[in-house]
């Protein structure tokens, strides 16, 4: 691996919950594991005023709870990397004062003018932003010598969180404001998930064996199902959340990842470009319904009032922020299928729901039934189609159903598993994604980021349950499913049409 670069990650949005949550504990992790080079530092940017010392404060619970092994004496150092600059990002006057703070941390602790912004603010805000970072001559790179080190080669890159755009025209639109800001290599767009852990393992699973890549194609596979469970509630994002519904905010985004991992064609090589490619083309043969079909492809549901344990959480429409008899998805379920030679005629079955039964996200791959049951005179068991299950949260696991003769006297078959716990093969838990992601863009790799037309690209696939197109789907959603189930009745009615059922473990 080589060694990432020094620099100032900025990110916006410091008073955030993601930053909180996800973005700095992520980071603790990488100090921990000596990944980030001793000279990065972080800038959080808000409105609020705060001191250094004080976002120090209000971080260290997030990292006790969300990191792992926090540690009094790591913290301590890796608090002296954290500070905290108050502005509205999205106004001209902010960009001076935050030059001159940049211009100081890079001179103090040698981050040879290298920035890292990192967007982690409402997506409304992503364009201005990027229009007064632009603006305020802050990116250099391929432009002119860095005016806050003007002795270095500095780099200036931009991660950008989901969702990207709330349909293909906006995620154009943000696509060519980010392109007069910055170069192609220097945008990261980012989703999670693909610094997963076992989101990655798929590919090595399916590209580093030559067993699992001869079966892996419609004639062999009945059906894929693709499920990311929570048994969180929308909590306080209301207001980001009644405009954006399930499919906006993992669908599009992180499961399309994952199906097109699952589906895609091997890439000729472990390049960005070779990767994108493939996950192009796969999700570019996805069979788009037409208007018409497209209520026989969807369940759509919301969670009513109830407990989860001892958790009592009013039901979704009667949240305060959310609007009067919103039609906003908590639960969506989308069946899939590709108009190409790999996959003709095998449906993915796509689902995520916010207060279900358990949080639960895995890959499930039904493989077909036998063609012919030679047992069928011995025994009057039915033979059970193979499965495999690549389980991707909680715990990390691939495990492989298939059929055993019972041992002892007679003849009877019974379905055995076989299980790869990562856990227990390796010794440790994975960290957070986040991590690994921000390393990578602080060493130039991408890897891991989507395209700009993948961004573009994903929309096409989700449109026709989206707008006003899918009124009538959404009808009569409020409340139809209890917290604590695995979703409305429709999603159940959805696999029946076709014969099959979830994987509810
Ligand atoms: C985020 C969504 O992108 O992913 C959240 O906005 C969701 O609504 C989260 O809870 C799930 O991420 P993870 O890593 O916990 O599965």
């Amino acid at each position: 691996m080589s060694q990432n670069d020094p620099c100032i990650l900025v990110i916006f949005g410091a008073s955030g919950d993601l930053t909180s949550r996800k973005l700095i504990p992520a980071m603790y992790e990488m100090h921990t594991m000596g990944q980030l080079h001793p000279s990065t530092v972080i800038l959080g940017v808000s409105r609020t005023q705060k001191s250094d010392d004080q976002w120090r404060e209000e971080l260290r619970p997030w990292v006790q709870q969300h990191a792992k092994g926090f540690d009094e004496a790591k913290w301590g150092d890796f608090a002296r990397r954290i500070h905290y600059f108050a502005g509205d990002a999205v106004k001209q006057e902010c960009y001076p004062p935050l030059e001159s703070r940049l211009a100081d941390l890079a001179q103090q602790k040698g981050t040879r003018g290298n920035l890292l912004f990192f967007m982690s603010v409402a997506e409304s805000l992503y364009e201005p932003i990027v229009e007064q970072i632009d603006a305020a001559g802050l990116v250099v790179e391929g432009k002119r010598w860095c005016s806050i080190d003007p002795n270095a080669k500095s780099w200036q890159r931009i991660i950008v969180e989901k969702p990207f755009g709330h349909d293909a025209v906006s995620a154009a639109s943000l696509n060519r404001t980010l392109g007069r800001a910055f170069e192609e290599e220097s945008i990261y767009r980012i989703d999670h998930y693909l610094g997963k852990e076992l989101v990655q393992s798929l590919l090595v699973l399916r590209f580093a064996n030559s067993i699992f890549e001869p079966v892996w194609n419609w004639q062999y596979i009945d059906h894929v199902q693709i499920t990311a469970a929570e048994t969180v509630s929308v909590g306080q994002r209301t207001a980001f959340y009644d405009q954006t519904g399930a499919i906006r905010d993992m669908i599009q985004s992180h499961l399309l990842q994952i199906m097109a991992f699952v589906a895609m064609d091997p890439p000729s090589s472990w390049s960005p470009a070779m990767i994108n490619a493939e996950k192009r083309k796969i999700v570019e043969s996805i069979q788009v319904p037409s208007a018409a079909d497209a209520a026989k492809c969807v369940a759509l549901g919301q969670y009513g009032a109830g407990k989860i344990g001892a958790v009592e959480e009013p039901a979704y429409h009667q949240l305060p922020g959310v609007a009067a008899g919103t039609g906003t998805e908590t639960f969506a379920a989308l069946r899939f299928t590709f108009d190409n030679w790999r996959w003709g005629g095998t449906p993915f079955y796509v689902r995520t729901g916010k207060r279900m039964a358990a949080k639960r996200t895995e890959v499930v791959i039904q493989f077909k039934e036998p063609p012919a049951n030679l047992f069928r005179s011995l025994t009057k068991e039915p033979v059970q189609a193979d499965r495999m299950i690549i389980q991707i949260a909680p715990g990390e696991s691939f495990s492989l159903r298939f059929n055993s003769k019972v041992p002892g006297a007679g003849f009877s078959l019974r379905p055995v598993e076989m299980v790869m716990d990562y856990r227990q093969q390796f010794g440790n838990d994975s960290v957070e994604a986040y991590g690994p992601l921000l390393v990578d863009c602080m060493r130039g790799d991408q890897t891991l980021y989507k395209t700009r037309e993948e961004t573009e690209d994903a929309w096409r696939a989700v449109m026709p349950f989206l707008g006003a197109a899918s009124a009538p789907m959404r009808a009569g959603i409020n409340a139809n499913y209890e917290p604590g189930s695995w979703g409305p009745e429709s999603a159940d009615e959805l696999l029946a049409r076709d014969g099959r059922a979830w994987h509810n473990g």
